[in-house]
């Protein structure tokens, strides 16, 4: 077997780089360790970016996005109770965000790989990258008890967190650079209209708490936990009691509670791998780096790699320059380290962290109402919040 670009994962990242590849006419294979259900069931995040949207757009993948997906000019931002607004389309000449969740996301990205027979292999085990370093590249997986090889000119690791991708770089060469925090985030969905018409950020002494939605009659909330908190002690009544007393009176009063039909607890994490490339692989997406879920950027920063990758591969295969390939890593990870700085700071923010004290909180409240009093400040937030440009 053989193609011209083998992608490891079949997350966001890796289907929507195979999407782009097919629409330029390069040949792909994508390798994924799970089976469908499995990765288009995972409930994350749900906030894209113009850029992502553009994305979309661009494969022609946007038609439910543009029924379903809810147009956020604004957000909320909640200080010990005290609710503002954040005017991000006055603030940035009528930039927006979308909200639309992930789980919708790949929905669509599958549904197109499998009308265009885009090749994927489900239930890939073992997936081992092999040359990397060679003038061709080769990758190994079983699958049913038989070994399988696919030879490439490239290979993109879009394998996550976990994959195998970014362990295939030596060790020497690789530079880490990491914030494990302190606490999770416990989720919970829940077939309830949202409790307003844009999403609440929220600092309270007891911890964080945000206010999404998924639809008019799905909703999303989290609340800032301990890692090591059992879900057993988060009884429904528990957590819609928690949610309405961090939103302060404002906001709480009109939580609608229901059912939680999911709930789990997530660790919060930045994570940048230097460099995105090595020989014949590039990695994109989670592969590279993990931001923490407070301002969504995930999934936003994944889109971004391989728009930026595809360029560099569509200018390779159509001129025989490899200056868009040689210049990859440094041109995604300048866009990347400014999402990780805007997703900590905003992390930094508005949580509790064990080891602050009354200084450290004065000083967060203080921020807060400085960002509420001041246009500037407001505009420095929805710049980031609305997506960078790519550069
Ligand atoms: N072999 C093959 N596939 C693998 C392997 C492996 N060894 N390890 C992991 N995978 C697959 C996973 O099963 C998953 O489907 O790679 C995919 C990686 O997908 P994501 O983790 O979603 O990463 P990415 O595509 O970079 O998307 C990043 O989406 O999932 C969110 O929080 C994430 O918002 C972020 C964005
Ligand atoms: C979500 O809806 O899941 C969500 C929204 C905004 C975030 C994080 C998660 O910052």
């Amino acid at each position: 077997m053989k193609t011209q670009v083998a992608i490891v994962g079949a997350g966001p990242a890796g289907l929507f780089l195979a999407l782009l590849l097919h629409q330029a006419g390069i040949d792909c294979v994508v390798l994924e360790r799970r089976d469908r259900a499995y990765v288009e069931g995972r409930v994350r995040a749900g906030v894209l970016e113009q850029v992502t949207v553009d994305l979309m757009a661009r494969l022609g993948l946007d038609a439910r996005l543009r029924r379903e997906g809810l147009t956020h000019g604004g957000t909320n931002i909640v200080s010990d109770g005290e609710l503002f607004h954040v005017d991000m389309a006055e603030l940035t000449g009528g930039r927006a965000v979308t909200v639309y969740g992930q789980q919708e996301v790949m929905k669509d990205l599958f549904d197109a790989a499998e009308q265009r027979g885009l090749r994927i292999v489900f239930e890939a085990e073992d997936v081992a990258l092999h040359e990397l370093r060679g003038s061709a590249a080769a990758v190994g997986w079983r699958k049913g008890g038989a070994e399988h090889r696919l030879a490439c000119d490239f290979i993109a690791g879009c394998d996550g967190f976990h994959g195998v991708s970014r362990r295939a770089i030596p060790a020497e060469i690789l530079r880490t650079f990491e914030r494990v925090y302190p606490f999770g985030w416990l989720g919970v969905l829940a077939d309830v209209p949202p409790c307003a018409e844009e999403l609440i950020y929220c600092n309270h002494a007891r911890g964080f708490a945000l206010a999404s939605m998924r639809s008019p009659t799905r909703s999303r909330y989290y609340i800032q936990c301990a890692l090591d908190e059992p879900l057993e002690a988060w009884p429904d009544e528990r957590f819609w009691d928690e949610v309405c007393l961090r939103l302060g009176p404002e906001a709480g009063a009109n939580v609608v509670r229901g059912p939680a039909f999911e709930k789990s607890i997530a660790p919060l994490r930045s994570f940048v791998t230097e460099p995105m490339r090595y020989g014949r692989l590039f990695l994109a997406g989670d592969a590279a780096h993990i931001v923490p879920p407070t301002g969504a950027k995930g999934l936003n920063l994944a889109a971004s790699d391989v728009i930026m990758l595809n360029e560099a591969l569509c200018e390779f295969y159509e001129t025989g320059s490899e200056r868009g390939l040689d210049g990859y890593s440094q041109r995604a990870l300048a866009r990347v380290w400014k999402a990780e700085r805007f997703s900590w700071w905003f992390t930094s923010l508005t949580h509790r962290f064990p080891q602050m004290d009354a200084f450290d909180r004065r000083i967060q409240t203080a921020e807060l109402a400085y960002i509420r009093s001041s246009s500037t400040a407001q505009a420095a937030f929805a710049e980031n919040y609305v997506g960078l440009p790519l550069e």
